[in-house]
């Protein structure tokens, strides 16, 4: 398929890399393509970033049939720009997909064309360490029904963010909430989709959690509220006496492309690594006995994100010393210093845009 441009007239500024947060700057262009029944995905196309004109009755709006990714792309110290291992997204996002009965991509068509919007955006990707593009593809229900049903016509559109660290804590730990009240999904439900339904249903604990100091909730199971899950906006990582475990997918868990990179280097540097049941009695154990050596969460946007602090009902853990943990650096330095080209590229992670 032909990806047609249009390019906007009157391009717009980035900021200065130290002015970025997280997902508040866009860039001048977006890709968008859509799909029908009749000709399947259709008309790609690059033009400038724009608001959408869609019928208040659009299905998107009513009943949340919406998936999305995150991808960040990099400048290296060469000029160079590159993405970390998007084809795992893609996939993902085709997972995501066939959950929430909404057609798929092809896979290398998706890479190509975010490929093509990216080296027109290039000069928005900012090149400061810790700085980076981030990328949202996303797509949605675009029918105008009021019935409840599958849509029968959708939009793909990738818009793209340049971003700094996604916590206002940066690289410092970050204090976490276990919720015991509220869950994020269950397991046959569609909580292992990146679908914007569990992001919505993660709200409400996440506003209480954040009146009380804490950045992010660290939800339980939703069968039995005993075992750990995720954290939403990344999943969890524990090395409790010296075995480096997070909780393992079980359905309602997001298979993470960092998680999965995080286990792939932990074996590989001939850690003790797990995937399995965490309960949070065992977090609350390792603890007490002195063998919880370190929490972090690892995501795209978050990259590792140490935690510094979690808070079960009255019972406040702290871990570490206010600082990242050793293991936790360790990951980060490896992670990030593949993402922006400065240490070779052994797992074959790494695409090239330019
Ligand atoms: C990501 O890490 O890319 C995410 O999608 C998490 C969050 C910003 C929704």
């Amino acid at each position: 398929m032909e990806i047609t441009i249009t390019e906007k007239e009157q391009k717009g500024k980035r900021p200065a890399d130290s002015s970025l947060g997280f997902g508040t700057i866009f860039t001048d262009h977006m890709f968008n393509m859509d799909y029908s029944p009749e000709k399947g995905w259709y008309n790609p196309r690059i033009e400038p970033f724009e608001n959408f004109s869609l019928s208040p009755a659009t299905m998107m709006f009513h009943y949340g049939q919406a998936i999305f990714e995150g991808m960040k792309a990099y400048k290296t110290s060469d000029g160079s720009i590159q993405l970390f291992r998007p084809q795992e997204n893609f996939k993902r996002f085709n997972k995501s997909a066939r959950g929430m009965c909404i057609p798929e991509l092809d896979e290398k068509f998706a890479l190509d064309s975010l490929k093509t919007l990216l080296k027109i955006e290039k000069d928005w990707i900012p090149e400061t360490p810790g700085t980076s593009l981030y990328i949202r593809p996303t797509i949605i229900a675009t029918d105008p029904f009021l019935g409840v049903r599958a849509s029968h016509s959708y939009r793909y559109f990738i818009i793209l963010s340049p971003v700094g660290a996604y916590y206002a804590e940066g690289f410092n730990p970050v204090k976490i909430w276990i919720s015991t009240e509220h869950v994020r999904a269950v397991r046959g439900g569609v909580g292992e989709y990146k679908a914007a339904v569990n992001y919505a249903a993660s709200l409400y604990a996440s506003e209480k959690a954040k009146k009380q100091g804490y950045a992010q909730v660290l939800w339980l199971d939703g069968v039995e509220r005993k075992y750990i899950e995720e954290v939403g906006a990344m999943n969890i990582f524990f090395v409790i006496n010296n075995e480096l475990t997070t909780p393992e997918l079980n359905g309602s868990i997001l298979p993470g492309v960092t998680r999965n990179s995080v286990l792939h280097l932990g074996k590989k540097w001939g850690m003790n690594v797990s995937e399995r049941k965490i309960s949070v009695d065992e977090v609350i154990a390792a603890h007490t006995n002195g063998t919880l050596q370190e929490v972090f969460g690892a995501g795209t946007a978050a990259v590792i994100s140490p935690v510094g602090e979690i808070r079960y009902g009255d019972k406040i853990m702290n871990i570490g010393n206010g600082k990242p943990g050793d293991i936790a650096v360790k990951f980060n330095n490896a992670i990030t210093d593949i993402q922006y080209g400065r240490a070779e590229d052994t797992e074959n992670w790494i695409e090239k845009v330019l």
